[in-house]
């Protein structure tokens, strides 16, 4: 019997491309090129199934070109990379791989939070540059994170792993979400209070994106919420490029409007804000809030068992689109 066939669009972990192997014919990416919309197209066009990454746009125009792909399996939580509706209509599954990365992600929005706060990264600059030759009473002070208010706007499995961890920082948490959590869940996540976004802006301390991205939350933080923010106050976005107006924060972090921010993801990125490059006051990390071995691993491993399932006449377990109608 014939394999089916599938496209691996980018390196990943050599042991889930020979797991993969074992079910179908793989075309690899392990040079880790990466490919022009049209080299995509082209490569799908055979294709039964794409194991994809946040990086690849799966857009309408690419899914009708592939008139053989019956599901694209995305090693990501978020899925806005690809047209949901577009596939649906194709007939084609959509799958990402949620839950396994909630408790790494936390781990990492602390790590950018307490680095934001606290100046870690721009006093180690100023250290490596030898600027260090004697001690100052005002030498990079920074904003509390103990006892101070956290604002999370988008209440998820990820934020409330976030919430959960500033327990023992004696934190009061606030959030902002689509809608408010069931009163257990609020009461497991530092007893979190539900508030509007405007009062979580003025309130906040710390506010913390977490937030998946679509056109109705596209600059949930624009020129009009910096303003509202405390002068003090630092932002973190973990969430996606996009749900900031990088141009606005640019603006309002080199006249102190905020303190600091913390960015994990950019618009347009890898080609971010070179701008930001010239500000002291922000932490700039490669989009890397997932990247533990075991949860990439988990990742990988997760959308693996996406394709499997839904090449093999299953239900995937992390199926989007349970509309889809199953093509022969
Ligand atoms: C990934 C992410 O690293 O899961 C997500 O949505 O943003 C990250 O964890 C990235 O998208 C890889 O595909």
């Amino acid at each position: 019997m014939t394999k089916p066939k599938i496209l691996v669009t980018r390196a990943v972990f050599p042991e889930v491309i020979d797991r993969l192997q074992q079910h179908f014919d793989v075309e690899s990416n392990q040079e880790d090129r990466v490919f022009s919309a049209d080299e995509l197209m082209a490569k799908l066009r055979d294709k039964d199934g794409a194991f994809t990454t946040g990086s690849e746009r799966m857009s309408a125009e690419l899914i009708a070109a592939a008139p053989t792909l019956k599901a694209i399996c995305n090693m990501a939580v978020g899925f806005n990379n690809i047209d949901v509706d577009a596939a649906t209509r194709a007939g084609i599954m959509v799958t990402n791989t949620p839950d396994v990365l909630n408790e790494t992600t936390a781990d990492f929005g602390w790590a950018l939070l307490m680095a934001t706060a606290r100046r870690v990264t721009e006093s180690e600059h100023w250290l490596r540059a030898g600027n260090w030759k004697k001690w100052r009473y005002d030498a990079f002070l920074g904003a509390d994170v103990h006892g101070a208010t956290l604002g999370i706007i988008g209440m998820g499995r990820i934020g409330q792993a976030i919430a959960r961890r500033s327990m023992g920082f004696d934190m009061k948490v606030i959030y902002h979400n689509r809608s408010r959590l069931a009163s257990d869940l609020e009461a497991r996540a530092n007893h979190a209070q539900y508030v509007s976004k405007e009062e979580l802006l003025r309130t906040a301390d710390h506010v913390v994106l977490v937030l998946p991205y679509s056109a109705q939350t596209h600059h949930t933080i624009g020129a009009k919420e910096l303003t509202l923010m405390k002068p003090g106050a630092t932002l973190v976005n973990l969430a996606r490029g996009g749900i900031v107006d990088d141009a606005a924060l640019i603006a309002a972090l080199r006249a102190n409007r905020i303190a600091a921010a913390g960015l994990d993801v950019f618009e347009n990125e890898p080609a971010f804000d070179p701008a930001f490059l010239t500000l002291s006051n922000v932490v700039l990390t490669p989009h890397i809030a997932s990247a533990s071995r075991p949860t990439r691993l988990a990742m990988a491993n997760c959308a693996a068992d996406n394709l499997i399932a839904a090449l093999s006449g299953s239900v995937p377990p992390n199926l989007l689109n349970p509309a889809v109608r199953q093509k022969g």
